[in-house]
């Protein structure tokens, strides 16, 4: 499937704002919030719509509503910082969380928490802003899978080619999402030029 990455001004200006050591951590959280929201708008361009018809003050008016049902899934933690842009554009979203953690010597992710809900037939956000290895990507998706999760879609903040090939390889399925497409790993498995340990900057850890 495909890869998107965004190509719009405010959000090069979004990101670069991201990726500035000096941005503090408030700050960081509210560019984090904005940045998802053209992130998720470009992932859920196709969603189909079922007519809707409404009485304007003066008309009767045939316009649409969704018609599928929608389900966010941060990865845990880092992801949590997309979750309340997706909320606030889809109230009536579901809400899985699954969480990961990268091993700091062997970038190796660990599984440690896995709640969803039903998954079939719906659109399935998976929200993570560091596509790095795509180890984590891969096994969260897998997760998905195996819970009935036909329609997946993985957004991130800035993606690293390896991980992208790696998920492409795993899922080719999978639609992935990103405002940034780097230049690629370090010897750590951290995105270069990046904007370091996302979590880390998010939480002030
Ligand atoms: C970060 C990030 C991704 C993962 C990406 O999480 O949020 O989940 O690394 O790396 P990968 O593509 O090589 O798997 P981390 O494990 O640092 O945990 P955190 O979200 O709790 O900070
Ligand atoms: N996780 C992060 O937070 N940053 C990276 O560059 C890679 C993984």
């Amino acid at each position: 499937m495909a890869l998107t990455v965004l190509n719009h001004p405010v959000a090069k200006h979004l990101l670069t704002r991201l990726r500035d050591r000096t941005t503090d951590a408030a700050t960081f959280r509210a560019l984090c919030h904005r940045l998802t929201t053209f992130l998720v708008i470009e992932a859920t361009r196709d969603l189909e719509t079922c007519p809707d018809q409404v009485e304007t003050p003066l008309e009767s008016f045939e316009g649409s509503a969704l018609a599928r049902e929608l389900v966010v899934v941060p990865i845990l933690r880092a992801g949590l910082g997309m979750l309340h842009t997706v909320t606030d554009l889809f109230p009536k979203v579901a809400v899985g969380y699954v969480g990961l953690e990268r091993d700091h010597q062997t970038a190796e992710a660990r599984s440690y928490y896995c709640k969803l809900p039903p998954l079939e037939g719906r659109c399935v956000l998976v929200v993570d802003p560091m596509l790095a290895t795509g180890g984590s990507a891969e096994q969260a998706i897998a997760l998905l899978k195996d819970a009935g999760g036909n329609d997946v879609r993985l957004i991130a903040m800035v993606a690293a080619p390896e991980g992208v090939a790696r998920v492409e390889a795993s899922f080719p399925e999978v639609a992935i999402f990103t405002a940034g497409l780097d230049r690629g790993l370090d010897e750590r498995k951290y995105i270069r030029p990046g904007l370091g340990d996302f979590g880390d900057r998010l939480y002030g850890t």
